[in-house]
């Protein structure tokens, strides 16, 4: 099957009063979200610059432009079409509201929460990290393929194997026949799925990225086509921006239709069309437990001390709190059946691009090459662990004569290592 595409450079208004009542199924639309801001970014080589303005007078002049709009995607929707109106907290109570009075209240079908991880910034008051999707179904004969996630790690078996029913309180419980043995409930497609989606921000280095202002995902495009078209179908984006929408519908076998007022933004969307790239999401794919690497024993070992573990790093497991003359201080526990000159090395490699004018390593090993700790840079600092040093002062204790502890008894191994 053809997909087929078709763009148009113009005032959104404009060009769909050419599109006939009731041909499309399913409109996204990520109009500008009254940021109040001129959005600017450029490309990957620097040599084109993408911007977009999001200046308002008001809110009810937003209002009024988002709300003809709206009227005329209501008449070109399909009977069993819907709209995704994606917005931001600048203008998700104004949108709603808008939305209401075009398709009613009763055709409202969810508030998606795109949620994602963002490094944080120094703003007064929360970091925000989600955004707001709207679906409206234009009747109640709306398409709607269920999409399913997988499992929770907390689910146990039985929960997915066994088939569920509900007692004579009204209380879900396992269904059993009547010998009492349980039924197993029918193929379990999966949890279905919420209105909680948890897909990443396009990084800095994604091959899908083009450097337009506010570019989606198109992960996140493709959940929505899927859940609410068929391929053949007629997608809709008219604030199409750099054509995320018309390269998901493409990948999926759907037909669309992109408007976007400059340019630039159609030039670019044909651009993508002619080479559609999609980046897969790791974190997705293995879910965000995969990310999770921090070394949790070294952890234990640290506990205790204010810090900052780090993850996916094989020299670094976490940066103290406090710094040391406003550098960092990394730290590192000694693994198991590593020297100690090793675990030095890595320590230091990778701590010297971080600024780090100190180093703390923390031996575990008994006679993995304390007397040699004098070999490692100055830097880095060797700290016994605690359970090091409670095993090597019971080992003198044991070996000395006369079984009295000395009180003024240090365990002093060399002259760069320090107790725990
Ligand atoms: C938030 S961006 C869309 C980004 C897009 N979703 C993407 O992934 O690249 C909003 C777009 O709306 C366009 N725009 C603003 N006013 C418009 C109008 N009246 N008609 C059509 N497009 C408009 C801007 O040029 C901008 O590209």
């Amino acid at each position: 099957m053809q997909a087929e595409m078709e763009l148009h450079v113009g005032d959104c208004l404009n060009v769909m009063k050419g599109i006939p009542t009731g041909t499309v199924d399913l409109v996204y639309l990520d109009p500008p979200f009254f940021t109040q801001r001129v959005h600017v970014l450029g490309n990957r080589t620097r040599d084109l610059e993408f911007s977009f303005n999001d200046l308002w007078r008001s809110h009810s002049d937003y209002a009024d432009f988002i709300h003809t709009r709206l009227k005329d995607i209501h008449r070109i929707l399909h009977k069993t079409g819907s709209i995704f109106f994606h917005c931001d907290r600048n203008a998700t109570h104004i949108v709603r509201f808008l939305l209401e009075d075009v398709f009613g209240e009763d055709m409202f079908q969810s508030e998606i929460i795109w949620h994602y991880l963002r490094w944080s910034n120094s703003k007064r008051g929360l970091l925000p990290s989600h955004q707001t999707i709207y679906w409206f179904s234009k009747t109640r004969q709306f398409k709607h393929n269920p999409q399913f996630t997988e499992y929770s790690p907390s689910t146990n078996v039985d929960q997915i194997l066994q088939k569920r029913c509900r007692d004579q309180h009204n209380k879900a419980i396992y269904a059993t026949d009547l010998n009492g043995d349980v039924i197993l409930s029918a193929e379990k497609k999966g949890v279905p799925l919420s209105d909680v989606w948890d897909i990443p921000f396009l990084n800095p280095k994604a091959r899908e990225r083009v450097g337009y202002p506010t570019q989606k995902p198109i992960l996140l495009l493709d959940r929505i086509i899927q859940l609410a078209t068929e391929p053949g179908d007629l997608v809709l984006d008219p604030f199409c921006g750099s054509g995320t929408t018309l390269v998901s519908a493409y990948l999926n076998k759907r037909c669309a239709i992109g408007i976007d007022i400059s340019n630039d933004a159609i030039a670019l969307s044909r651009q993508r069309l002619d080479a559609p790239i999609r980046t897969d999401s790791a974190l997705l794919n293995k879910g965000r437990g995969s990310y999770i690497q921090v070394d949790q024993k070294a952890v234990a070992i640290l506990h205790g001390l204010d810090i900052i573990p780090v993850h996916r790093n094989s020299g670094i497991d976490a940066f103290l709190k406090e710094t040391f003359d406003g550098t960092p201080i990394p730290i590192r526990v000694q693994r198991q059946n590593e020297s100690l000159l090793d675990a030095g090395r890595a320590l230091y490699d990778a701590s010297c691009d971080k600024g780090a004018r100190i180093m703390m390593l923390v031996t575990v090993g008994e006679g993995l090459g304390l007397d040699v700790a004098y070999l490692l840079p100055a830097q880095v600092i060797v700290v016994n662990s605690t359970a090091n040093a409670v095993k090597s002062a019971l080992k003198k204790l044991t070996d000395c004569t006369s079984k009295t502890p000395d009180p003024a008894y240090t365990d002093t191994i060399s002259s760069n290592v320090v107790n725990a």
